[in-house]
């Protein structure tokens, strides 16, 4: 058998200790009971039932009360007074049959009491009924612990805090959930008194729940929103139950149960925080697939287009043949010189248009050549240069001269330039500036415009960065999201195509590139065009 499961402290039978010091007597002590299963030990004095004691760790000792060298008396007292023997049972043997006597004995811890002469049978009874009560004891001392310890193992492990207030709102118990809550630790929650609880509310409430238990209703207080003063000066939001504890419906003290609120409220932040991305996500997700849709619907006018624009094309060529034909024979007649002025000027129009969709719904191919930009932005300029300086508009050209050389199609990407150069030209008219900006940049996520993001380039990318800033206008609100859409021109009938931007934009992203137009604050446009240092970049990430 286990140690622990021993009823008598060291031994599998009750040890008990026979005292007197007639050694008569301690033989008849002796055969009442031997073979009753129990270990016997002996003493001849008080003195010597003191060292056995300490030696043996007797469960009971049958004391006899007068002895020359210590009294039984005197060594009840020693016993009682010694924590490490006070548990010892005690029966008094003796000769005395006097009331007062045995009242000492009682005052001084004794359980039992049987006068001499005695019979061996009553001896026997008294000790086994002694024995069984001890056993009894133990076996209830032993499951109120493992009652307990299965209490703390429930109290440490709950999430709420537990505080036990006995009837004067002292705590009795407090788990470490409360501790937390509270911001104190146990020792300073047990020397609590009832005036130190805080808030005042929760003082308050302690308070009713201890003097009036049946006038709660549902028995219980609950407070939910509780700040809890904290050591630091601050608060913690708590929700608080307080339930009373009685015994024969009289109070016997209350349960306070304690849950932190920060911790739900973060929960909830984050859940909020969570849902408003997943909503944004949503949005873009539908705006994707908007975009989606009308991609495809382009694609079949863009077909459309091109049928269109190859059956007109050659029709074209021959009034244009015919018309240089006709110069020389009209170059008498001045009015008829006239009227082939404006059919050159519309069939050139007509072929502008034409060119335009054809360039929209060209095959998406690139002739790749790796090239230097800024080479590109110089040549696009020039071409636009005779026409900026008769419209007095200044260019401002500040071309960063680290950027790596990339693979780019020239043809296309001065197509690019021509256009937002011709857009931005067109914008201002007549007097304004016209800037031109390259740099090799780490971008940072807030600079992304929509197409930038769409295209899938992050704060941190390193880029090849374009701006193009004019002085005009800029662009009225409501347009900002039409601006790349096929057809959408706000210029009058005949100028402008409204192909310009969108062709550009597909040629950008054709080059793994993205462009956003936006208005600047100061007033006029600006074009924003990113690219990556090298093309393999987006695919390695
Ligand atoms: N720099 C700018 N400032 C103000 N508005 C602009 C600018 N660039 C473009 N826009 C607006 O965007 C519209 C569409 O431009 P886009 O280049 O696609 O077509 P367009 O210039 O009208 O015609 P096209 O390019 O065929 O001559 C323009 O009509 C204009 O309203
Ligand atoms: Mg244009």
């Amino acid at each position: 058998m286990s140690e622990d499961k021993k009823p008598f402290g060291g031994y599998a039978m009750p040890a008990i200790l026979l005292v007197d010091d007639v050694a008569a007597n301690l033989r008849v002590l002796y055969e009442s009971l031997n073979g009753r299963n129990y270990k016997l030990l002996i003493a001849n004095g008080g003195k010597q039932a003191l060292e056995v004691v300490h030696k043996s760790h007797p469960d009971l000792v049958l004391l006899d009360i007068m002895m020359p060298d210590m009294d039984g008396f005197e060594v009840c007292r020693r016993l009682k007074q010694d924590p490490e023997t006070a548990h010892i049972v005690v029966i008094f043997l003796s000769a005395l049959d006097d009331t007062t006597d045995k009242l000492r004995g009682f005052q001084l811890g004794a359980v039992d009491y049987v006068t001499k002469p005695f019979h061996p049978e009553e001896v026997a009874a008294r000790v086994e009924t002694h024995c069984k009560l001890l056993s009894l004891e133990r076996e209830l001392a032993r499951r109120n612990r493992q009652l307990e310890l299965v209490r703390d193992r429930i109290l440490n492990s709950m999430t709420e805090g537990v505080v036990g207030l006995d009837r004067n709102g002292r705590a009795s118990f407090v788990n470490p959930a409360a501790e937390r809550i509270l911001g104190a630790d146990a020792r300073q929650i047990l020397a609590r008194e009832l005036p130190d609880w805080e808030p005042e509310m929760l003082r308050e409430a302690i308070g009713r729940i201890l003097a009036e238990p049946g006038e709660i209703d549902h028995n219980e207080i609950s407070l939910s929103n509780l700040a809890l003063p904290m050591p630091d000066g601050g608060t913690r939001q708590a929700e608080l139950r307080i339930a009373p504890i009685c015994e024969n419906e009289r109070p016997r003290g209350a349960v306070l149960v304690l849950r932190d609120l920060s911790e739900r409220h973060r929960v909830e932040a984050r859940l909020n925080r969570t849902n408003n991305e997943l909503n944004k996500s949503h949005r873009e997700l539908r705006q994707a697939q908007m975009q989606l849709i009308q991609a495809a619907k382009l694609e079949s006018v863009g077909r459309l287009a091109a049928g269109v624009a190859h059956e007109v094309k050659n029709p074209l060529a021959i009034v244009q043949l015919g018309l240089d034909y006709l110069e020389a024979a009209l170059a008498t007649d001045p009015v008829a010189s006239e009227v082939r002025r404006d059919m050159l000027t519309a069939v050139s129009r007509a072929d502008t248009v034409v060119r335009g969709l054809l360039d929209f719904s060209r095959e998406r191919a690139l002739e790749l050549r790796s090239h230097a930009i800024n080479d590109i932005v110089n040549e696009s300029l020039k071409l636009v240069r005779h026409e900026l300086t008769q419209r007095n508009i200044a260019v401002d050209a500040a071309l960063a001269e680290d950027l790596p050389k990339r693979q780019f199609d020239a043809d296309k990407l001065q197509q690019v330039f021509l256009n937002l150069f011709m857009n931005a030209m067109h914008a201002m008219q007549h007097d304004g500036r016209l800037r031109v900006t390259t740099n090799l940049t780490q971008i940072d996520g807030d600079e992304l415009g929509p197409h930038a993001r769409q295209c899938g380039f992050l704060g941190g990318d390193t880029v090849i960065r374009v701006v193009i800033e004019d002085s005009g206008p800029g662009i009225k609100p409501e347009d900002l999201d039409r601006l790349f859409d096929p057809y959408f021109t706000t210029k009058r009938q005949g100028e402008g195509t409204g192909l310009g931007l969108s062709v550009t934009r597909n040629i950008v992203t054709l080059h793994q590139g993205s462009i956003d137009l936006e208005n600047r604050n100061r007033g006029g446009a600006r074009a924003v065009l990113l690219f990556r240092k090298d093309e393999k970049q987006r695919d390695e990430a």
